[in-house]
């Protein structure tokens, strides 16, 4: 079975997110969702939501692909976590041109950490290539309305929510 690690800090998880889950699991038998858990960060959501949101959003919108994805959380190095689940590949999404430094720098760290473990990059949809979460967590903390950039599973917890970043 060729799985693959999807590591990300999902805070909260965006429809770009979700829309490399969508393609890694057309591509992978296993795709394994890496929810990090920094304690040097404070997220917005906890990582038991985070992991609540994005099983939610996978079941509703992948359909018969739903089955592959599985989503846990994580500390430690990435590579690490890879071998624990016997994933070959990392997943990461490229935005565009500017990501590419960074994902590169970590692509390239990686795979010197742990040579049989390979980045694979997914290019997000154009129609989602704006998006990050901390621009989503900035305009719901305004009051604004972010329903066409998160899940709905996102939109129904972050409003009411007095904290955003
Ligand atoms: O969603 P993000 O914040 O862009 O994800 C970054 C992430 C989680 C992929 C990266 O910070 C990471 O891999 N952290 C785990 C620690 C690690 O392996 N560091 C070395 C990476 S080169």
């Amino acid at each position: 079975m060729t799985t693959a690690v999807y590591p990300g800090s999902f805070d909260p998880i965006t429809l770009g997110h979700l829309d490399v889950i969508s393609r890694a699991a057309g591509v992978f038998e296993r795709v394994v969702v890496a929810v990090l858990v920094n304690p040097r960060k404070s997220p917005v959501f906890r990582e038991s939501e985070r992991l609540g949101i994005i099983r939610e959003a996978v079941a509703e919108s992948l359909d018969e692909l739903a089955h592959r994805v599985e989503v846990e959380t994580f500390d430690g190095l990435t590579v690490d976590f890879a071998r624990r689940v016997g994933a070959r590949f990392i997943v990461r999404g490229l935005r565009a041109v500017s990501d590419f430094e960074s994902e590169l720098q970590m692509a390239h760290t990686n795979r010197k950490l742990a040579p049989e473990v390979d980045t694979v990059f997914f290019m997000t949809a154009l129609e989602h290539s704006y998006l990050s979460s901390s621009l989503v967590k900035e305009i719901a903390s305004f009051g604004g309305d972010v329903s066409l950039m998160v899940p709905a599973a996102v939109v129904t917890r972050l409003s009411g929510r007095s904290r955003l970043g």
